[in-house]
Protein backbone atom coordinates (compact mmCIF):
# COMPACT_ATOMS: atom_id res chain seq x y z
CA UNK A 1 0.00 0.00 0.00
CA UNK A 2 0.96 3.03 -0.71
CA UNK A 3 1.22 6.56 1.59
CA UNK A 4 1.43 10.37 1.29
CA UNK A 5 4.66 12.07 2.73
CA UNK A 6 4.04 15.87 3.45
CA UNK A 7 7.22 18.26 4.76
CA UNK A 8 4.80 20.63 6.48
CA UNK A 9 5.07 24.08 7.07
CA UNK A 10 5.00 26.05 4.27
CA UNK A 11 2.33 28.22 3.15
CA UNK A 12 0.48 27.62 -0.56
CA UNK A 13 1.21 29.81 -3.12
CA UNK A 14 -0.58 29.31 -6.67
CA UNK A 15 -3.45 28.10 -8.81
CA UNK A 16 -5.15 24.60 -8.47
CA UNK A 17 -7.90 23.69 -11.55
CA UNK A 18 -11.14 22.44 -9.95
CA UNK A 19 -11.62 19.07 -11.26
CA UNK A 20 -14.93 17.56 -12.00
CA UNK A 21 -17.39 16.40 -9.53
CA UNK A 22 -16.63 12.81 -8.43
CA UNK A 23 -19.89 13.21 -6.75
CA UNK A 24 -22.14 14.20 -9.78
CA UNK A 25 -19.82 11.68 -12.06
CA UNK A 26 -21.07 8.78 -10.49
CA UNK A 27 -24.71 9.18 -10.61
CA UNK A 28 -24.47 10.68 -13.93
CA UNK A 29 -22.40 7.49 -15.18
CA UNK A 30 -25.30 5.12 -13.93
CA UNK A 31 -28.17 7.29 -15.70
CA UNK A 32 -26.13 6.30 -19.10
CA UNK A 33 -27.75 2.85 -18.49
CA UNK A 34 -31.19 4.61 -19.86
CA UNK A 35 -30.58 5.60 -23.25
CA UNK A 36 -30.80 4.55 -26.50
CA UNK A 37 -28.07 6.33 -27.92
CA UNK A 38 -24.27 7.61 -27.32
CA UNK A 39 -23.18 9.38 -24.50
CA UNK A 40 -20.48 11.64 -24.38
CA UNK A 41 -19.49 13.00 -20.74
CA UNK A 42 -16.47 16.11 -20.54
CA UNK A 43 -15.26 17.36 -16.84
CA UNK A 44 -15.06 13.73 -15.67
CA UNK A 45 -12.51 13.01 -13.08
CA UNK A 46 -9.67 10.64 -13.37
CA UNK A 47 -10.30 8.91 -9.49
CA UNK A 48 -10.88 5.59 -8.69
CA UNK A 49 -14.44 5.83 -8.42
CA UNK A 50 -15.25 6.26 -11.84
CA UNK A 51 -12.99 3.65 -13.02
CA UNK A 52 -15.27 1.33 -10.52
CA UNK A 53 -18.47 2.95 -12.12
CA UNK A 54 -17.04 1.99 -15.71
CA UNK A 55 -16.44 -1.35 -14.87
CA UNK A 56 -19.55 -2.09 -13.35
CA UNK A 57 -21.20 -0.39 -16.56
CA UNK A 58 -19.15 -3.16 -18.66
CA UNK A 59 -20.49 -6.02 -16.52
CA UNK A 60 -24.06 -4.91 -16.73
CA UNK A 61 -23.64 -4.34 -20.32
CA UNK A 62 -22.41 -1.33 -22.00
CA UNK A 63 -18.97 0.06 -23.99
CA UNK A 64 -16.96 2.66 -22.65
CA UNK A 65 -14.17 4.52 -23.18
CA UNK A 66 -12.15 7.12 -20.84
CA UNK A 67 -9.70 9.41 -22.15
CA UNK A 68 -8.49 12.41 -20.39
CA UNK A 69 -11.30 13.54 -18.77
CA UNK A 70 -13.46 12.44 -21.47
CA UNK A 71 -15.92 8.97 -21.20
CA UNK A 72 -18.18 8.08 -23.93
CA UNK A 73 -20.77 5.03 -22.87
CA UNK A 74 -22.70 3.07 -25.45
CA UNK A 75 -25.20 0.31 -23.70
CA UNK A 76 -25.42 -2.43 -25.82
CA UNK A 77 -27.21 -5.47 -24.00
CA UNK A 78 -28.45 -4.70 -20.89
CA UNK A 79 -28.09 -7.35 -17.65
CA UNK A 80 -29.52 -7.02 -14.30
CA UNK A 81 -26.99 -8.11 -11.38
CA UNK A 82 -24.53 -5.95 -9.91
CA UNK A 83 -21.72 -7.81 -8.22
CA UNK A 84 -20.61 -8.03 -4.61
CA UNK A 85 -17.27 -7.64 -5.01
CA UNK A 86 -17.96 -4.12 -7.41
CA UNK A 87 -20.05 -3.00 -4.78
CA UNK A 88 -18.16 -3.50 -2.07
CA UNK A 89 -15.95 -1.30 -2.96
CA UNK A 90 -18.46 1.83 -4.18
CA UNK A 91 -21.63 2.38 -2.45
CA UNK A 92 -22.92 4.39 -5.42
CA UNK A 93 -22.96 1.23 -7.53
CA UNK A 94 -26.54 1.40 -5.62
CA UNK A 95 -27.71 3.42 -7.81
CA UNK A 96 -27.99 1.64 -10.71
CA UNK A 97 -30.79 -0.09 -9.08
CA UNK A 98 -33.33 2.60 -10.59
CA UNK A 99 -32.31 2.63 -13.98
CA UNK A 100 -32.49 -1.43 -14.53
CA UNK A 101 -36.05 -1.66 -12.70
CA UNK A 102 -37.00 1.35 -15.13
CA UNK A 103 -36.31 -0.23 -18.02
CA UNK A 104 -35.80 -4.51 -17.41
CA UNK A 105 -37.93 -4.92 -14.36
CA UNK A 106 -35.27 -6.52 -12.58
CA UNK A 107 -32.13 -5.55 -10.72
CA UNK A 108 -29.80 -7.93 -8.56
CA UNK A 109 -27.36 -5.77 -6.70
CA UNK A 110 -25.53 -6.15 -3.80
CA UNK A 111 -25.97 -4.47 -0.47
CA UNK A 112 -23.51 -2.10 -0.33
CA UNK A 113 -22.51 -3.28 3.41
CA UNK A 114 -21.24 -0.66 6.10
CA UNK A 115 -18.47 1.86 5.56
CA UNK A 116 -16.13 3.58 7.70
CA UNK A 117 -18.26 6.37 8.19
CA UNK A 118 -21.85 4.36 9.73
CA UNK A 119 -24.54 1.81 8.44
CA UNK A 120 -25.52 3.68 5.20
CA UNK A 121 -28.73 1.17 5.02
CA UNK A 122 -30.64 2.05 1.25
CA UNK A 123 -34.20 1.76 3.12
CA UNK A 124 -35.28 5.05 1.64
CA UNK A 125 -34.06 3.83 -1.64
CA UNK A 126 -36.26 0.44 -2.05
CA UNK A 127 -39.41 2.04 0.07
CA UNK A 128 -39.65 4.83 -2.73
CA UNK A 129 -39.42 2.51 -5.64
CA UNK A 130 -42.03 0.20 -3.84
CA UNK A 131 -44.38 3.19 -3.91
CA UNK A 132 -44.04 2.93 -7.91
CA UNK A 133 -44.60 -0.74 -7.97
CA UNK A 134 -41.37 -2.31 -7.31
CA UNK A 135 -41.09 -5.54 -5.04
CA UNK A 136 -38.03 -6.57 -3.38
CA UNK A 137 -36.59 -9.57 -1.26
CA UNK A 138 -33.56 -9.91 0.41
CA UNK A 139 -31.34 -12.91 0.30
CA UNK A 140 -27.57 -13.82 0.60
CA UNK A 141 -26.44 -10.33 0.47
CA UNK A 142 -28.34 -8.84 -2.60
CA UNK A 143 -31.35 -6.90 -2.92
CA UNK A 144 -33.14 -8.26 -5.72
CA UNK A 145 -36.15 -6.02 -7.28
CA UNK A 146 -38.84 -6.78 -9.35
CA UNK A 147 -41.53 -4.74 -11.31
CA UNK A 148 -43.98 -4.92 -14.29
CA UNK A 149 -42.96 -1.23 -15.43
CA UNK A 150 -42.53 1.45 -12.82
CA UNK A 151 -45.65 4.06 -12.12
CA UNK A 152 -45.31 7.09 -11.70
CA UNK A 153 -46.14 8.03 -7.53
CA UNK A 154 -46.23 10.95 -5.03
CA UNK A 155 -43.29 9.92 -2.93
CA UNK A 156 -42.36 11.93 0.76
CA UNK A 157 -38.77 10.94 1.93
CA UNK A 158 -38.22 10.47 5.38
CA UNK A 159 -34.91 12.17 4.96
CA UNK A 160 -33.49 14.34 2.05
CA UNK A 161 -31.04 11.29 1.16
CA UNK A 162 -29.35 12.36 -1.81
CA UNK A 163 -28.83 8.55 -3.16
CA UNK A 164 -32.32 7.88 -3.17
CA UNK A 165 -33.46 10.94 -4.40
CA UNK A 166 -30.54 10.20 -7.21
CA UNK A 167 -32.15 6.40 -8.07
CA UNK A 168 -35.49 8.06 -7.95
CA UNK A 169 -34.80 10.67 -10.68
CA UNK A 170 -33.60 8.14 -12.87
CA UNK A 171 -36.22 5.77 -12.27
CA UNK A 172 -39.28 8.37 -12.91
CA UNK A 173 -38.20 9.89 -15.62
CA UNK A 174 -38.63 6.77 -17.67
CA UNK A 175 -41.57 5.45 -15.56
CA UNK A 176 -45.38 5.74 -16.66
CA UNK A 177 -46.83 9.03 -15.78
CA UNK A 178 -46.35 11.96 -13.29
CA UNK A 179 -43.96 10.88 -10.02
CA UNK A 180 -43.03 14.20 -6.78
CA UNK A 181 -40.65 13.77 -4.92
CA UNK A 182 -41.40 15.72 -1.89
CA UNK A 183 -38.32 16.36 0.88
CA UNK A 184 -35.93 15.86 -2.04
CA UNK A 185 -32.29 16.08 -1.70
CA UNK A 186 -30.99 19.69 -3.04
CA UNK A 187 -27.85 18.74 -3.38
CA UNK A 188 -26.09 20.78 -6.46
CA UNK A 189 -25.17 17.05 -7.97
CA UNK A 190 -28.78 15.99 -7.86
CA UNK A 191 -29.56 18.99 -9.83
CA UNK A 192 -26.41 18.52 -12.25
CA UNK A 193 -28.25 14.50 -12.72
CA UNK A 194 -30.99 16.45 -13.31
CA UNK A 195 -30.13 18.70 -15.76
CA UNK A 196 -27.73 15.80 -18.03
CA UNK A 197 -31.19 13.32 -17.29
CA UNK A 198 -33.10 16.71 -19.14
CA UNK A 199 -30.33 16.96 -21.57
CA UNK A 200 -31.33 13.17 -22.65
CA UNK A 201 -35.00 13.82 -23.22
CA UNK A 202 -36.55 13.53 -19.58
CA UNK A 203 -39.03 15.86 -18.28
CA UNK A 204 -38.12 16.59 -14.70
CA UNK A 205 -38.48 20.25 -12.81
CA UNK A 206 -38.08 21.77 -9.34
CA UNK A 207 -34.72 20.14 -8.89
CA UNK A 208 -32.80 22.07 -6.62
CA UNK A 209 -35.85 22.53 -4.09
CA UNK A 210 -37.35 19.96 -1.95
CA UNK A 211 -40.27 19.30 -4.58
CA UNK A 212 -39.46 18.02 -8.08
CA UNK A 213 -41.56 16.71 -10.33
CA UNK A 214 -41.15 14.19 -13.10
CA UNK A 215 -43.06 13.30 -15.94
CA UNK A 216 -42.26 10.03 -17.23
CA UNK A 217 -41.34 9.86 -20.57
CA UNK A 218 -40.82 6.26 -22.82
CA UNK A 219 -37.25 6.29 -23.99
CA UNK A 220 -34.56 8.71 -23.70
CA UNK A 221 -31.68 9.96 -26.19
CA UNK A 222 -27.85 10.07 -26.27
CA UNK A 223 -26.39 13.40 -25.01
CA UNK A 224 -23.05 15.45 -24.55
CA UNK A 225 -23.00 16.72 -20.74
CA UNK A 226 -20.32 18.54 -19.13
CA UNK A 227 -20.29 17.16 -15.64
CA UNK A 228 -20.36 20.14 -12.81
CA UNK A 229 -16.89 21.23 -11.05
CA UNK A 230 -16.33 19.59 -7.42
CA UNK A 231 -17.04 21.57 -4.96
CA UNK A 232 -15.93 19.56 -1.82
CA UNK A 233 -12.50 19.14 -3.62
CA UNK A 234 -12.68 23.01 -4.17
CA UNK A 235 -13.51 23.37 -0.22
CA UNK A 236 -10.19 21.08 0.73
CA UNK A 237 -8.03 23.24 -1.30
CA UNK A 238 -9.50 26.26 0.35
CA UNK A 239 -8.89 24.88 3.70
CA UNK A 240 -5.26 23.77 2.87
CA UNK A 241 -4.78 27.40 1.86
CA UNK A 242 -6.05 28.88 4.77
CA UNK A 243 -4.48 26.64 7.26
CA UNK A 244 -1.09 27.35 5.92
CA UNK A 245 -1.45 30.82 5.50
CA UNK A 246 -0.94 30.81 1.71
CA UNK A 247 -2.60 32.89 -1.17
CA UNK A 248 -4.38 30.39 -3.77
CA UNK A 249 -6.16 30.65 -6.66
CA UNK A 250 -8.79 28.11 -7.22
CA UNK A 251 -9.37 28.49 -10.83
CA UNK A 252 -13.38 26.62 -12.10
CA UNK A 253 -14.81 26.99 -8.58
CA UNK A 254 -18.41 26.56 -7.90
CA UNK A 255 -18.86 29.28 -5.38
CA UNK A 256 -22.67 29.77 -5.74
CA UNK A 257 -22.94 25.87 -4.11
CA UNK A 258 -20.31 26.52 -1.96
CA UNK A 259 -21.99 29.10 -0.10
CA UNK A 260 -22.18 27.58 3.30
CA UNK A 261 -18.78 27.05 3.58
CA UNK A 262 -17.47 30.15 1.99
CA UNK A 263 -19.43 32.04 5.03
CA UNK A 264 -17.56 29.38 7.40
CA UNK A 265 -14.28 30.73 6.10
CA UNK A 266 -14.98 34.66 5.82
CA UNK A 267 -15.75 33.81 10.02
CA UNK A 268 -12.55 32.54 10.55
CA UNK A 269 -11.07 35.57 8.94
CA UNK A 270 -9.80 33.90 5.60
CA UNK A 271 -10.16 36.68 2.71
CA UNK A 272 -12.50 34.98 -0.51
CA UNK A 273 -12.18 36.87 -3.31
CA UNK A 274 -14.67 36.16 -6.27
CA UNK A 275 -12.98 36.18 -9.54
CA UNK A 276 -15.41 35.35 -12.56
CA UNK A 277 -15.01 31.51 -12.23
CA UNK A 278 -12.13 31.51 -9.62
CA UNK A 279 -11.84 32.25 -5.91
CA UNK A 280 -9.15 34.23 -4.54
CA UNK A 281 -8.34 32.16 -0.72
CA UNK A 282 -6.21 34.26 1.39
CA UNK A 283 -4.90 34.29 4.94
CA UNK A 284 -2.42 36.37 6.77
CA UNK A 285 -3.88 36.87 9.91
CA UNK A 286 -4.77 34.48 12.52
CA UNK A 287 -7.68 31.92 11.77
CA UNK A 288 -11.04 32.81 14.47
CA UNK A 289 -12.31 29.99 15.65
CA UNK A 290 -16.46 28.96 14.50
CA UNK A 291 -18.83 26.67 15.55
CA UNK A 292 -19.96 24.39 12.95
CA UNK A 293 -22.89 22.01 12.24
CA UNK A 294 -23.51 19.60 9.19
CA UNK A 295 -26.77 19.97 7.42
CA UNK A 296 -28.56 18.81 4.17
CA UNK A 297 -27.53 21.27 1.34
CA UNK A 298 -27.84 24.10 0.97
CA UNK A 299 -26.13 23.79 5.13
CA UNK A 300 -22.78 23.49 5.66
CA UNK A 301 -21.90 19.99 3.89
CA UNK A 302 -20.71 16.82 6.11
CA UNK A 303 -18.07 16.02 3.05
CA UNK A 304 -16.03 19.28 4.40
CA UNK A 305 -16.61 18.48 8.34
CA UNK A 306 -13.32 16.44 8.56
CA UNK A 307 -11.28 19.07 6.58
CA UNK A 308 -12.95 22.35 8.46
CA UNK A 309 -11.90 20.54 11.75
CA UNK A 310 -8.13 20.10 10.66
CA UNK A 311 -8.50 24.72 10.36
CA UNK A 312 -9.90 24.37 13.77
CA UNK A 313 -7.50 22.86 15.61
CA UNK A 314 -5.03 25.67 14.58
CA UNK A 315 -7.82 28.84 15.71
CA UNK A 316 -8.17 31.09 18.23
CA UNK A 317 -10.94 29.67 20.40
CA UNK A 318 -11.40 26.37 18.49
CA UNK A 319 -14.65 25.45 17.78
CA UNK A 320 -17.80 22.80 17.97
CA UNK A 321 -18.28 20.93 15.45
CA UNK A 322 -21.71 18.65 15.37
CA UNK A 323 -21.91 15.87 12.73
CA UNK A 324 -25.98 15.05 12.07
CA UNK A 325 -25.51 13.63 8.47
CA UNK A 326 -23.28 10.40 9.56
CA UNK A 327 -23.52 8.73 12.79
CA UNK A 328 -19.81 7.49 13.20
CA UNK A 329 -17.66 10.55 11.05
CA UNK A 330 -15.35 11.07 13.51
CA UNK A 331 -12.80 8.83 12.26
CA UNK A 332 -10.44 11.52 11.41
CA UNK A 333 -10.29 12.92 15.12
CA UNK A 334 -7.76 10.61 16.79
CA UNK A 335 -5.48 10.89 13.86
CA UNK A 336 -5.33 14.41 14.35
CA UNK A 337 -4.60 14.15 17.93
CA UNK A 338 -1.71 12.13 17.12
CA UNK A 339 -0.42 15.32 15.26
CA UNK A 340 -1.18 17.58 18.65
CA UNK A 341 -4.51 18.84 18.30
CA UNK A 342 -6.75 19.23 21.55
CA UNK A 343 -10.14 17.81 20.08
CA UNK A 344 -12.43 15.79 22.70
CA UNK A 345 -15.79 13.92 21.70
CA UNK A 346 -19.40 14.35 23.32
CA UNK A 347 -21.59 11.89 20.79
CA UNK A 348 -21.82 13.10 17.66
CA UNK A 349 -19.97 16.62 18.60
CA UNK A 350 -16.34 17.20 18.91
CA UNK A 351 -14.99 19.83 20.89
CA UNK A 352 -11.85 21.60 19.30
CA UNK A 353 -9.69 23.77 21.90
CA UNK A 354 -7.04 26.10 18.87
CA UNK A 355 -3.66 24.76 19.64
CA UNK A 356 0.00 26.66 18.65
CA UNK A 357 1.16 24.42 16.28
CA UNK A 358 0.83 20.68 15.28
CA UNK A 359 4.02 18.52 14.86
CA UNK A 360 4.03 15.99 11.81
CA UNK A 361 3.44 11.92 12.49
CA UNK A 362 2.62 9.16 10.80
CA UNK A 363 -0.67 9.31 10.92
CA UNK A 364 -4.23 6.57 9.41
CA UNK A 365 -6.53 7.68 6.65
CA UNK A 366 -9.99 5.71 7.21
CA UNK A 367 -12.26 7.10 4.53
CA UNK A 368 -11.80 9.60 1.66
CA UNK A 369 -12.59 12.74 3.71
CA UNK A 370 -10.69 11.87 6.66
CA UNK A 371 -7.95 11.10 4.55
CA UNK A 372 -8.04 15.04 3.13
CA UNK A 373 -8.23 16.16 6.45
CA UNK A 374 -5.16 14.63 7.64
CA UNK A 375 -3.38 15.59 4.38
CA UNK A 376 -4.72 19.77 5.09
CA UNK A 377 -3.37 19.13 8.90
CA UNK A 378 -0.39 17.56 7.85
CA UNK A 379 0.65 20.81 5.53
CA UNK A 380 0.54 23.24 8.70
CA UNK A 381 2.20 20.66 10.52
CA UNK A 382 6.21 21.10 11.76
CA UNK A 383 7.79 18.63 10.11
CA UNK A 384 7.06 15.10 8.42
CA UNK A 385 3.40 13.73 8.84
CA UNK A 386 3.18 9.96 6.35
CA UNK A 387 -0.80 9.29 5.60
CA UNK A 388 -0.74 5.53 5.28
CA UNK A 389 -3.60 4.08 3.78
CA UNK A 390 -3.26 7.31 0.96
CA UNK A 391 -5.79 4.55 -1.74
CA UNK A 392 -8.77 6.29 0.31
CA UNK A 393 -7.71 9.54 -1.05
CA UNK A 394 -7.35 8.56 -5.07
CA UNK A 395 -11.02 7.88 -4.97
CA UNK A 396 -11.94 11.35 -4.54
CA UNK A 397 -8.62 13.69 -5.32
CA UNK A 398 -7.47 13.76 -8.74
CA UNK A 399 -4.13 14.41 -9.00
CA UNK A 400 -3.66 15.28 -5.73
CA UNK A 401 0.62 15.33 -5.43
CA UNK A 402 0.69 17.39 -8.50
CA UNK A 403 -1.71 19.97 -7.45
CA UNK A 404 0.04 20.29 -4.26
CA UNK A 405 3.60 20.99 -5.03
CA UNK A 406 2.42 23.14 -8.02
CA UNK A 407 1.10 25.19 -5.22
CA UNK A 408 4.70 25.00 -3.17
CA UNK A 409 4.11 21.86 -1.03
CA UNK A 410 6.42 19.68 -0.30
CA UNK A 411 4.59 15.92 -1.13
CA UNK A 412 5.24 12.75 -2.48
CA UNK A 413 4.10 9.43 -2.72
CA UNK A 414 5.95 6.41 -1.28
CA UNK A 415 5.47 2.78 -0.12
CA UNK A 416 4.91 2.04 2.93
C1 LIG B 1 -23.94 11.08 -0.80
O1 LIG B 1 -23.98 9.83 -0.11
C2 LIG B 1 -22.47 11.36 -1.08
N1 LIG B 1 -21.93 10.29 -1.93
C3 LIG B 1 -21.68 11.41 0.23
O2 LIG B 1 -20.34 11.78 -0.09
C4 LIG B 1 -22.29 12.53 1.10
O3 LIG B 1 -21.62 12.53 2.34
C5 LIG B 1 -23.78 12.25 1.31
O4 LIG B 1 -24.45 12.15 0.03
C6 LIG B 1 -24.46 13.36 2.10
O5 LIG B 1 -24.29 14.59 1.47
C7 LIG B 1 -22.16 10.33 -3.27
O6 LIG B 1 -22.82 11.23 -3.77
C8 LIG B 1 -21.56 9.23 -4.09
P1 LIG B 1 -27.52 10.04 1.80
P2 LIG B 1 -25.40 9.08 0.12
O7 LIG B 1 -28.35 9.02 1.11
O8 LIG B 1 -26.22 9.20 -1.09
C9 LIG B 1 -28.99 7.85 5.75
C10 LIG B 1 -18.00 11.56 -0.07
O9 LIG B 1 -17.18 11.71 0.83
N2 LIG B 1 -29.79 7.06 4.80
O10 LIG B 1 -27.93 11.48 1.74
O11 LIG B 1 -25.10 7.74 0.65
C11 LIG B 1 -27.51 7.50 5.62
O12 LIG B 1 -27.23 6.38 6.43
C12 LIG B 1 -19.29 10.82 0.19
O13 LIG B 1 -17.86 12.01 -1.25
C13 LIG B 1 -30.69 6.12 5.30
O14 LIG B 1 -30.83 5.96 6.51
O15 LIG B 1 -26.00 9.99 1.29
C14 LIG B 1 -26.81 8.74 6.09
O16 LIG B 1 -26.75 8.71 7.52
C15 LIG B 1 -19.36 10.28 1.62
N3 LIG B 1 -31.41 5.37 4.43
C16 LIG B 1 -27.74 9.85 5.63
O17 LIG B 1 -29.02 9.24 5.41
C17 LIG B 1 -31.29 5.51 3.07
O18 LIG B 1 -32.00 4.81 2.31
C18 LIG B 1 -27.26 10.51 4.36
O19 LIG B 1 -27.33 9.58 3.32
C19 LIG B 1 -30.38 6.46 2.58
C20 LIG B 1 -29.64 7.23 3.46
Amino acid sequence: MEKLVIEGGRPLQGKVRVSGSKNAALPILMACLLPGGEVRLRNVPRLRDIHTSLRLLNILGCETEFSGNEVTVQVRELKTEAPYDLVKTMRASVLCMGPLLALKGEAKVSLPGGCAIGARPVDLHLKALEQMGAQFELSSGYIHGRCNGLRGAHITFDFPTVGGTENLLMAASVAEGETILENAAREPEVQDLAEFLNAMGAKISGHGTSVIHIQGVPRLHGAEYRVMPDRIEAGTYLAAAAITGGEVVLEDCPCRELDAVLSKFRNMDVELEERGSDLLVRRSGTLRGVDVTTQPYPGFPTDMQAQIMACLCLAEGGGVIEEKIFENRFMHVLELVRLGADIRLKGRSAMVRGVRSLVGAPVMASDLRASASLVVAGLAARGRTDVLRIYHLDRGYENIEEKLTGVGARVWREEE
